[in-house]
């Protein structure tokens, strides 16, 4: 296979499951292949164990807000986690297409985890603040606009952390992702969008010049970078927050 050239972001590469009038059965086969996906590359148990799990209290539940949740399963997955760790977390999974929107609503249903058809900046309209804002392989999707709105829409509705976490671009991250994604291409966008996510996303070095001051960004490893902003003073408005023992 030959590799294209990654030395820059491609801006203009699209994604298959972007177009409004694609093979709606190979969305659906590509929502349902997201959560192997997500398990095997973006690392949320460790996000999870690090970053959220901390933040978790046993007198009230967290509530988290998952923006461009997709299907749903990063949503569902955190709900489960917290729930066998013996916390309770809300999580509100929100994306503005609707197909993603029906796909994640047609699942069963995991207590504590709903969904909405919406964008970050209607939640910012109605006032609403969560604990933790997070997302999972939002970044790559955005224009320059939209992500400096996603990063001020995060900043307004989180109380105690957000958390962006993304694929790093890298000639061997392609290469790998080529060969691992060849069972899930079968009959769904996973493989070749998959490719076009990171031929779209950022180095660490690029995210790092992208983001004003107050965000950092973390490398759980290398194939991936994890956006952190925490609030300078402390939790902000809002309950009382005082960690929980882990
Ligand atoms: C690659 S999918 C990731 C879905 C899910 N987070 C996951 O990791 O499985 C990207 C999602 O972002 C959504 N999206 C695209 N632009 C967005 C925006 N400006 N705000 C919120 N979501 C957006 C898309 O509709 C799509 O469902």
């Amino acid at each position: 296979m030959k590799l294209p050239a990654l030395a820059r972001r491609d801006v203009l590469a699209t994604e298959r499951m972007d177009a409004p009038d694609c093979d709606p059965a190979a969305l659906a086969r590509t929502y349902a292949r997201f959560g192997i996906v997500n398990a095997l590359v973006a690392g949320w148990q460790v996000t999870y164990l690090r970053h959220l799990r901390p933040l978790l209290r046993r007198d009230r539940p967290v509530d988290v807000l998952d923006v461009g949740c997709g299907g749903g399963d990063v949503a569902r997955a955190l709900a489960r986690w917290a729930r066998r760790d013996g916390y309770r977390l809300r999580v509100l999974g929100i994306d503005p297409d609707a197909r993603a929107h029906a796909w994640a609503t047609g699942r069963p249903a995991v207590p504590g985890v709903s969904f909405r058809r919406a964008l970050s900046a209607d939640l910012v309209a109605e006032g609403r603040r969560f604990d933790v804002v997070l997302s999972n392989h939002l970044l790559h999707h955005l224009g320059d606009a939209e992500f400096a709105a996603l990063l001020a829409d995060s900043r307004r509705l989180a109380r105690l952390r957000v958390l962006h976490s993304d694929i790093a671009r890298s000639r061997w991250a392609y290469a790998l992702f080529a060969a691992a994604a060849v069972p899930l291409a079968p009959g769904s966008f996973i493989r070749a969008d998959g490719l076009t996510s990171i031929r779209r996303s950022r180095t660490a070095a690029e995210l790092r010049a992208a983001v004003p001051p107050g965000w950092r960004v973390e490398r759980p490893w290398p194939g991936r970078n994890l956006l952190v902003h925490e609030p300078p003073h402390g939790p902000g408005p809002g309950p009382a927050h005082d960690v929980a023992g882990t």
